[in-house]
């Protein structure tokens, strides 16, 4: 017990990615549930100001000191941004939370709002500051480049989004475990069909958990091998039919598809 538990803290401070200081609870339940307070310590609300007010518009991963990972339709050049970080309940102060102003947005060159099924769903956030790393505010390892999940790896997606089809937004955060649907099946017919592309990954569909409006741009949360906490998607695009529609699974952004993308954004900007 002592030499598992002085290895997990070895492990966690020699990674310093995706492993939370306030585990997840990840047994399996039907339906999204509360997540435990600050247990995906790397998710992100983007907000934007209008009329003076700021409004949760999106999810987003905090995946280095300075950039939060999210989809590029949450972008909008017009609007100014701001990142919450080390949050639970977005309705009420709390301690460990950070409020942190946006410097810039870099949306991939290949996105169309018009075409999102060509994918390209993707975009990074650069804060104002550099984030300093708490028990609260954590990043998420990328996965390896080209990774691919086989089909039924069980994920988490988290976010503020609705509850269900046109159901109320929550305060606190929500994590639904979603298995992953290989292209194979999700790009066939009854599926989604060629709307799917190899950029993208499906999880879901089992017509009961699924994202929903407001998660757009949160992590798919996978747990690799070695227990470290990757995100492998970004929340894309679902049905329009209903949030939880059988055969259409939720669709997402393939991180592993983008990393010299991320990389290479991060290290010019
Ligand atoms: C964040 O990006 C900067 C700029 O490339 C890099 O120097 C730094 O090591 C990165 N931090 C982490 C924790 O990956």
């Amino acid at each position: 017990m002592i030499r598992t538990l002085l290895l997990s803290a070895l492990v966690a401070g020699a990674l310093s990615c995706g492993v939370p200081t306030y585990p997840p609870s990840v047994t399996r339940v039907v339906g999204g549930e509360e997540a435990t307070p600050n247990s995906w310590p790397w998710q992100a609300s983007l907000l934007y100001t209008s009329n003076g007010n700021w409004h949760h518009t999106c999810g987003g991963t905090l995946i280095n000191n300075s950039w939060v990972l999210t989809a590029a339709h949450c972008i909008s050049s017009s609007r100014t941004y701001r990142v919450v970080l080390g949050r639970h309940n977005l309705d009420i102060a709390e301690s460990g939370s950070l409020a942190v102003s946006v410097s810039k947005t870099v949306v991939h060159p290949n996105w169309n709002s018009n075409q999102i099924s060509k994918g390209y769903d993707i975009a990074l956030v650069k804060l104002a500051n550099r984030v300093s790393l708490t028990d609260k505010i954590q990043l998420a390892c990328l996965p390896p480049a080209g990774t691919i999940l086989s089909n039924n790896y069980p994920c988490y997606v988290t976010g503020w989004g609705r509850l269900r089809t046109n159901g109320p937004l929550p305060d606190v955060l929500q994590q639904g475990r979603l298995l992953v649907v290989d292209y194979a099946t999700c790009s066939s017919s009854g599926w989604w069909g060629s709307s799917v592309k190899t950029s993208m990954i499906c999880a879901g569909g089992d017509g009961k958990i699924s994202s929903c409006n407001g998660d757009s741009g949160g992590p798919l949360n996978c747990q690799a091998s070695d227990g470290r906490w990757e995100v492998h998607g970004i929340v894309s695009f679902g049905s329009s039919l209903g949030c939880n529609y059988y055969h259409k699974p939720s669709v997402f952004t393939r991180v592993s598809n983008y990393i010299d993308w991320i990389n290479s954004v991060i290290a010019n900007n």
